[in-house]
């Protein structure tokens, strides 16, 4: 009875209702390093919804090492979409992607080729994490131009990027918004991202939290991070997670 008692607690003491719309996440099964099976998809999807989510925006990766484009990543999201409303989920998932500054991507944005965005045209993006892109700068301008917001995932991460907050600043000037893992929070990717993301919430440098969830283990680290005291200070944030 006691041991019931607890695991009910436990249970619902899992809210993240405040958040409600989640924008980064690996949740179209065998796309990417994300989940792999239909299964899998839609019980996580479900964990999202038991938590309070009622939107998901999911972003498959676009990368030299997972060669999607928008056609296969629409084709998976409306079969998932199907299994979905067959599970009795009601949670609306929407679709964008995650494109990493890559040739696989530069091509298909050269060419003028369909990209998936959310929102104002908000174009989610990666780069690798050692060494900042050489056209970096360049290709801000270019997706501005083109009506695209650059929106860079995860800042917090590259070793490029953590102690350098002049670079940071600057990147917000030329109109990149920046989105937050909430995970680096519970420690996700070590101390220096945990403590570059408690800077860039301290200077208001936040635009958009995600959990940028692939599997179980990490929808758990997610609930870890809730508990973190800048959890709060970053739900305080005017963040554009409320309004799309
Ligand atoms: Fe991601």
């Amino acid at each position: 009875m006691l041991m019931w008692h607890w695991f009910k607690q436990k249970k619902s003491s899992i809210d993240l209702s405040f958040l409600k719309i989640d924008v980064h996440s690996h949740l179209l099964p065998d796309l990417d390093d994300g989940v792999k099976t239909f299964d899998e998809s839609i019980n996580l999807i479900k964990k999202f919804e038991d938590a309070g989510f009622t939107k998901l925006i999911t972003s498959p990766h676009v990368h030299e090492l997972y060669r999607n484009t928008a056609q296969n990543i629409l084709s998976r999201f409306e079969e998932t979409k199907l299994k979905l409303k067959e599970a009795g989920i009601t949670l609306d998932l929407q679709t964008a992607a995650e494109y990493n500054v890559d040739d696989w991507f530069l091509n298909q944005f050269n060419n003028n080729e369909v990209l998936l965005t959310f929102a104002e045209k908000y174009l989610l993006f990666e780069t690798n994490f050692f060494a900042e892109p050489l056209i970096l700068n360049d290709l801000i301008f270019k997706l501005k131009t083109k009506g695209f917001t650059p929106v860079m995932a995860h800042p917090e991460r590259y070793f490029y990027l953590q102690k350098q907050i002049a670079r940071l600043e600057d990147l917000q000037q030329r109109g990149v918004y920046f989105q937050l893992n909430l995970v680096s929070l519970a420690g996700a990717y070590g101390p220096v991202a945990e403590k570059t993301a408690r800077e860039l919430i301290d200077r208001n440098m936040i635009q958009l939290v995600g959990s940028d969830c692939h599997n179980d283990l990490q929808f758990e680290l997610l609930k870890k991070a809730s508990k973190h005291k800048y959890f709060e200070k970053v739900m305080a944030l005017p963040l554009l997670n409320f309004t799309i």
